[in-house]
């Protein structure tokens, strides 16, 4: 892929874990485990295309509600994800960072989360966003408790300040929705669905959304 016209900020909503292990007849739990190493693949990709920051919709306000076991080993393969990982993110440069109230995860997701944070935060390549016990609308109204009578604009005040607009939204599985991600900074975003469910969705997919990224016509609301 060359550089021209690469999105600077990415966002995915990683959807069809569930499906991708259920037409196989295994636990959802592999759907997540096969998307993990479509996280790797992606970030790696991502990094090496020049995209700047990465947003993932990795666990959403919504998902604690799923079953135990379920959460459980969602929290495990956070975990088990920066302990591979974190070796390879500080070679390349990649800056992990955490979006989302995190206060209700076990301390020791917590403990990874800061540890990955603190470990690669002089990281200059990708910047690396797990969305986590995120919700849009949660932190807007995060940014609007913020800031209560100060003299400051909402997007300083969100979950993590500095981050720019997304310039490219991709929805994997083949839902066109939008579920309540980034909602403040999806406001100009291009939009792309695949109905490539996450854990099948490789670099050339990737290039695809790439592709028609290149082919859009950004207008921001003005005549061009
Ligand atoms: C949607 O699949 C995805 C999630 C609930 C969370 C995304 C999690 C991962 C990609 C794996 C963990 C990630 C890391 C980085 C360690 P779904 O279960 O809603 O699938 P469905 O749409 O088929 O029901």
């Amino acid at each position: 892929m060359n550089k021209i016209k690469i999105p600077s900020h990415v966002a995915i909503i990683m959807d069809g874990n569930a499906r991708w292990a259920r037409v196989r007849g295994l636990d959802r739990v592999w759907g997540h485990r096969r998307g993990a190493e479509t996280v790797r693949k992606i970030v790696r990709y991502c990094a090496r295309c020049g995209v700047n920051y990465l947003s993932l919709f990795a666990f959403s306000t919504e998902n604690w509600a799923r079953p135990k076991d379920e959460v459980d080993a969602l929290m495990e393969l956070f975990i088990e994800y920066i302990d591979k990982r974190l070796p390879d993110m500080k070679e390349n440069g990649i800056r992990f960072l955490i979006s989302g109230n995190r206060e209700k995860f076990p301390e020791k997701v917590k403990e990874y989360f800061m540890r990955a944070e603190r470990e690669t935060a002089y990281g200059k390549s990708l910047n690396l966003v797990f969305c986590v016990n995120y919700g849009g609308r949660q932190e807007i109204e995060y940014a609007a408790g913020k800031l209560a009578g100060k003299d400051e604009k909402i997007e300083d005040c969100l979950y993590l300040p500095g981050i720019p607009d997304v310039d490219l939204l991709i929805r994997t599985s083949g839902e066109q929705r939008i579920s309540n991600f980034l909602l403040w900074k999806l406001a100009y975003s291009e939009l792309y669905f695949t109905d490539v469910l996450w854990p099948d969705f490789t670099e050339y997919d990737m290039d695809m959304a790439f592709k028609s990224y290149r082919r859009r016509n950004r207008k921001f609301g003005k005549r061009v």
